[in-house]
């Protein structure tokens, strides 16, 4: 059985679409929602939220990286929020072009535990195909609930980088993590998504 079309009765409550720009309402959004993420997660990128100043860098370079095609945002939005949000990021390389990185993933608190993350899977293998990506890459702080999530939904360890990241003073190992494409698309088939 297939998940249910967007607005169909039991379709979830957001809709899940790639930005290709940052227009302000996005860039708002974008940040309201790492900012809560960061009141709970030290594990994207800062170790608690961020000033403003620090907030409008960031929407600034990703729209300038979303407007290059250098990079794509997928959100799930719900009115006014976003209740997902996450960057693929293709190799530049023409060796390499094959490859993407997902960096910045990350659920609204409250939304956690209900399977979104699984959802997002179709649309992303829908943006790999597009870009021919084949294989993706991600890496995360080793130890960390994301790291078994992404176990959990099938990425491999390839690698474990020492003092991957520095927060409060201490370090923490990076795990590095890759699937295919096509491993990607037979385990989306098998929970029935795509
Ligand atoms: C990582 C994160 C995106 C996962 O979001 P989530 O909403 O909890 O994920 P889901 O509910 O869709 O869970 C996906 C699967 O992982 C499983 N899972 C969740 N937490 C788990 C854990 N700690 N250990 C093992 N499996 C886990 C779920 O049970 C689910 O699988 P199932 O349907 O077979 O039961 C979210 O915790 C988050 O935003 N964390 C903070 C930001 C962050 O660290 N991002 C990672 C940067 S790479």
């Amino acid at each position: 059985m297939k998940a249910p079309e967007e607005g169909a009765p039991g379709a979830p409550p957001y809709q899940l679409r790639w930005l290709d720009r940052l227009e302000p309402e996005h860039a708002k959004r974008y940040l309201e929602l790492y900012l809560r993420v960061l009141e709970r997660d030290s594990t994207v990128g800062f170790a608690g939220p961020f000033d403003e100043a620090t907030g409008q860098n960031i929407v600034r370079h990703l729209d300038a990286e979303l407007r290059a095609r250098r990079a794509h945002l997928l959100v799930a939005e719900a009115g006014e929020r976003f209740l997902f949000q996450a960057t693929c990021i293709q190799s530049g390389a023409p060796n390499n072009r094959h490859m993407a990185t997902v960096y910045r993933a990350m659920v609204d608190p409250s939304e956690r535990g209900q399977g979104l993350m699984w959802r997002t899977l179709p649309a992303f293998i829908s943006k790999f195909r597009e870009l021919g990506v084949d294989v993706v890459t991600l890496d995360v702080r080793e130890g960390s609930p994301a790291e078994q999530v992404w176990r959990h939904m099938g990425f491999k360890p390839y690698g474990v980088l020492p003092d991957y990241a520095r927060v409060h003073g201490k370090s923490y190992a990076g795990v590095y993590m890759y699937m295919t494409t096509p491993e990607l698309v037979e385990i989306v088939r098998k929970r029935n998504l795509l």
